[in-house]
């Protein structure tokens, strides 16, 4: 079967199971997958039931898409992403977000934990997104254009919208919760960076270095999905503090923004 095929497959099962029409579509990250549980009246569909779908293999993710009402919204959330580094090819790792697309999300929330290359940021900080870099020399629109979802050359002039940003932000003024705000590079993984590596990122313009984020964003900007990126600063990047950097330390990071991170998603949803 065909690419198109394999969306429309995917999409006919979710449909069959749950008549909801999400207009919202988040993506949790890792340690954030919590928010997922807050979802009222879920519908909870684990991707391996999903003809189609890669099965995600990290540990802090659930690999299950919720769809249900959040902040008054109805949203489709993937709790667990795929990634590039866990061997999918790009193609896989943005399937969920193409059949999340193809149900008729018109906005897609993307979270991650993300290094902090800012010598200004503090573990603990999140951080809007205001646009990436992709550092890894791959891209998930390389191969023939799906001509019926988006162009061959896409404008990433404003992968970040906006208006989306700017609603984040005051959502942030209004619950008191600090909001940097800055740009994402993209390493492949799955080792951390080396020292020389993040002083280059920084040199380049990253505020902070992550694993996930751009592909799902490129295809977003392709099938012209508004996009806000959230970020959460779990670590300082590697050489920042004279310390080795590990997941365990990345997992507990997120587990103590969580409370944080979820007031503040729920509120732009609210204000969307
Ligand atoms: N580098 C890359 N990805 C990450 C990091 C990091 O320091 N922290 C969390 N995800």
């Amino acid at each position: 079967m065909d690419y198109m095929g394999k969306i429309k497959e995917s999409l006919k099962y979710i449909e069959k199971r749950c008549n909801k029409k999400p207009k919202i579509g988040l993506i949790l990250g890792s340690g954030l997958g919590s928010l997922g549980d807050k979802i009222e009246s879920p519908t909870i569909i684990p991707y391996d039931q999903i003809p189609n779908f890669p099965i995600s293999t990290v540990e802090g993710h659930k690999g299950q898409l919720v769809i249900g009402e959040l902040g008054d919204k109805t949203v489709i959330a993937m709790q667990g992403r795929f990634h590039y580094y866990e061997g999918y090819p790009l193609k896989d790792v943005v399937f969920p977000v193409r059949v999340m697309m193809s149900l008729g999300i018109e906005n897609l929330i993307v979270t991650n934990a993300a290094g902090g290359v800012d010598e200004n940021f503090s573990p603990g900080d999140l951080m809007i997104i205001k646009d990436h870099i992709n550092f890894t020399g791959e891209n998930p629109l390389i191969g023939d254009n799906l001509d019926d979802l988006g162009p061959r050359f896409v404008d990433m002039t404003r992968a970040y919208d906006k208006e989306l940003i700017d609603l984040a932000k005051k959502a942030g003024d209004r619950l008191d919760i600090p909001l940097k705000e800055g740009v994402y590079m993209w390493f492949t993984g799955p080792t951390y960076e080396t020292p020389a590596e993040i002083k280059l990122a920084g040199i380049l313009g990253a505020s902070a270095v992550g694993m996930s984020t751009v592909p799902e964003v490129i295809v977003a900007s392709h099938q012209g999905v508004k996009v806000l990126g959230i970020s959460c600063i779990t670590n300082m990047a590697a050489g920042i503090l004279n310390k080795p950097l590990n997941h365990e330390e990345v997992i507990e990071t997120s587990m103590m923004v969580k409370e944080k991170f979820e007031k503040l998603v729920i509120e732009i949803l609210t204000s969307m």
